[in-house]
């Protein structure tokens, strides 16, 4: 054990009890709180370098355990889309003549900002097969200006470096799917080409069928050559915050049970009404029955708490607080966040109702002055600033000035 004119030390980096946050002291060794989160850190990394590749493609539990590395919370969701992913391994890898085992396209909504897309992208980030991921917004009905359903493949196939037989065994990932609900309830003069018309479109490819897209331009024009893809071994996957759903299903259980109904109140309830979907309520929104019959599994994203929007600040591996503690670190500055503070930025969030998307926001606001002087205040000597509850609320953070630089400068 290492002591300094007879006080502890940090065995891995030298620093002080006064120079850290916390020091732990041993028998024979001390180790301060910077050195143990810097040892979280690497185990992690260690972690997902060592993925075993052989056993990663049939068991959900390994699929989960990666996607804990990343989004917290969703545990309902991660289970549901770790066994639809495998599930979709086994019966690409285990052709069988005798059983043909159909496939189950998923279903993914809830609120804004709680880890639908992330998820997909963690998901295909872990996973060998090619993956697409797309947006339904920009897609209309062939013919109409927009993106053709069939831009979707012709993604996945660039994703599979142009191999059609890898490409028909992948998974796509189609987000805003809300997005092309039927305008409106009952039918309208004018053709609805980026809603109704593209949930049409996209019948045929998500049920499985064999398409045929253009091999090289993106556009169709005669001439161009076609080359055909069997969607039967395509995964999709298509999420959406479907705003307004809970209010469908909230009064359709409602006029159920007469009398007795509480108002949403909180998160718990809100996560309850979504519990209640069915069908039904899908169709009332606005996706054509056909369409919502080819999902197998619709998969439900709570909204986070408090607690967990604190946990998306600090814990992921690449979280909020460490991106900005490196921008800082890169000026030379040492940024610090009181836990009101991480507190104080969930809270706010939660109000917004924009759950970890906008946590991002508050944080840059909040720092904005700091990042504009970051320049000019290490030339004063400023060495570390302090975030603490206040600052979040619009007050001076605490700035610790290195006291010999600044007299230097005076
Ligand atoms: N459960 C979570 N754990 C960790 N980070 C999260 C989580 N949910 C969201 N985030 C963070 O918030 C950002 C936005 O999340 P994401 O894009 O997954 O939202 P979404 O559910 O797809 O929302 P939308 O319906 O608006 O598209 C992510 O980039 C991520 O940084
Ligand atoms: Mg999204």
């Amino acid at each position: 054990m290492t002591k300094i004119n007879d006080t502890h030390v940090c065995d891995f980096c030298g620093k002080s009890k006064e120079d850290v946050e916390k020091l732990i002291v041993g028998e024979n060794a001390a180790v301060c709180n910077d050195c143990v989160n810097l040892c979280v850190d690497i185990l992690k990394d260690e972690k997902i370098k060592n993925f075993p590749k052989e056993a990663k493609l049939l068991n959900p539990v390994k699929i989960k355990e990666y996607l804990d590395l990343y989004v917290i919370g969703q545990d309902n969701a991660k289970i549901a889309l770790s066994v639809a992913v495998s599930q979709h391994f086994k019966r690409i890898n285990n052709p069988s003549d005798e059983i043909e085992i159909e496939k189950t396209n998923v279903l993914m909504l809830g609120p804004t900002g709680c880890g639908k897309t992330m998820m997909a992208r963690k998901i295909a980030d872990y996973l060998d097969l090619p993956f697409a991921i797309c947006d339904a917004t920009g897609i209309t009905e062939a013919g109409y200006v927009g993106d053709d359903v069939e831009s979707i493949l012709t993604r996945l196939i660039n994703e599979a470096d142009g191999d059609l037989e890898k490409a028909s065994r992948g998974i796509v990932y189609i987000d805003e799917i809300d997005k092309i609900a039927r305008k409106g309830e009952s039918a309208s003069i004018t053709r609805d080409v980026s809603g109704e018309g593209v949930q049409q479109a996209l019948l045929k490819m998500i049920e499985g069928s064999i398409m045929r897209i253009p091999s090289s331009s993106k556009r169709k024009h005669p001439g161009s050559e076609m080359q055909e893809i069997d969607t039967r071994g395509i995964l999709f996957i298509c999420g959406g915050a479907f705003v307004g759903i809970d209010k469908i299903i909230q009064h359709r259980t409602e006029a159920k049970s007469v009398g007795f109904h509480a108002n949403v109140a909180n998160d718990t309830d809100t996560n309850k009404v979504y519990q209640d979907l069915t069908t039904k309520d899908l169709i009332k929104f606005g996706l054509i029955p056909e369409f919502v019959g080819r999902f197998g599994l619709c998969i439900n994203v709570e909204e986070l708490t408090v607690e967990q929007l604190v946990k998306v600040l600090k814990e992921p591996k690449n979280s909020l607080i460490k991106q900005y503690q490196y921008l800082f670190d890169l000026d030379g500055i040492e940024l610090n966040f009181d836990s009101e503070a991480l507190n104080e930025v969930a809270e706010k969030a939660k109000e917004l109702k924009t759950n970890a998307r906008g946590l991002k926001n508050i944080i840059e606001k909040a720092l904005l002055p700091y990042q504009f002087d970051a320049v000019d205040l290490v030339e004063r000597g400023l060495k570390s600033i302090r975030i603490s509850k206040d600052t979040i609320c619009g007050k001076p953070a605490v700035m610790i000035f290195d006291k010999k630089k600044n007299e230097q400068k005076q």
